[in-house]
């Protein structure tokens, strides 16, 4: 593989957007403009690119065969993404967004990111009663972590120049719901590609956006730092109502203890 533009051990990510590990391509799936064109603010300001043009790709489960034994008895995954850098209109490249279903009644899963390569924005909104009652935006890079609590959809951006690779850690036992974010043609705001908000007409009244630092602290990566001490992260697993409550990692750990309790 040539042009590597992340390398961590035998993880490997080119600037063709390819990822191997230990020397073998990984497989994985796309979305396309077509797939995304849903959930964005401009359509008919897409010439350029075709239906087919690959926005992002998803690898799924992109762990060493030798560990896989530990990623499953904790149920969780671990996943890469890679975001091509382009705009869609005037929007800057995104994944079409989702929600977690609940772990336990009104506490859905959360799901821990890393930025590998390049800078995210992500975008959070929570929903009270089927109206958004908060919208974060968390910007990070290379090597920033960002914790999508309970109860929140999130769609990220790559609101950078390079091509973004993110890492992710999430529990195995559920399946992303879309739904929300294609009846409402995206996200309660848009982000544009000169970084401005715009709020999106189809959810009516919105709370203003809060710029957030809700980060997690980690060490290596969170691949190296779930062998090291996976108990840590089984919060992912089984949440409680309180984790990313303050954002910080006290707040984590409470839940962890919590949700250890509850299972
Ligand atoms: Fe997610």
């Amino acid at each position: 593989m040539d042009n590597l533009i992340y390398q961590l051990g035998p993880l490997k990510v080119g600037k063709d957007l390819d990822v191997s590990l230990d020397g073998t391509l990984l497989p994985y799936t796309v979305r396309t403009v077509r797939d995304v064109a849903p959930v964005l603010l401009d359509t008919d300001n897409l010439s350029k690119l075709s239906p087919d043009t690959v926005l992002y790709r998803m690898y799924r489960d992109a762990v060493q065969a030798v560990h896989r034994p530990i990623f499953e008895k904790y149920r969780l995954r671990f996943d890469i993404t890679v975001l091509q850098s382009l705009h869609l209109g005037r929007e800057f490249n995104k994944t079409l967004g989702h929600f977690h279903p609940d772990f336990s009644p009104g506490t859905s899963y959360p799901e821990a990111y890393q930025v590998l390569h390049g800078e995210a924005c992500f975008l959070l909104q929570k929903l009270k009663d089927g109206i958004v009652d908060e919208f974060r935006v968390i910007k990070a890079s290379a090597g920033g972590a960002v914790l999508i609590p309970p109860n929140y959809g999130h769609v990220t951006a790559n609101c950078g120049k390079d091509p973004l690779v993110m890492s992710n850690l999430v529990s195995t036992d559920f399946a992303s719901m879309y739904s929300e974010y294609v009846r409402h043609k995206g996200a309660a705001y848009y982000m544009l590609a000169d970084g401005r908000l715009i709020p999106n007409p189809s959810y009516g009244r919105l709370p203003k956006p809060v710029y957030a630092k809700d980060r997690l602290n980690v060490r290596r990566s969170l691949y190296l730092d779930f062998l090291e001490n996976p108990d840590s992260f089984s919060y992912l697993a089984a949440p409680s109502p309180q984790i990313g409550v303050s954002g910080d990692l006290q707040g984590v750990a409470e839940g962890a203890r919590q949700g250890r309790r509850k299972k």
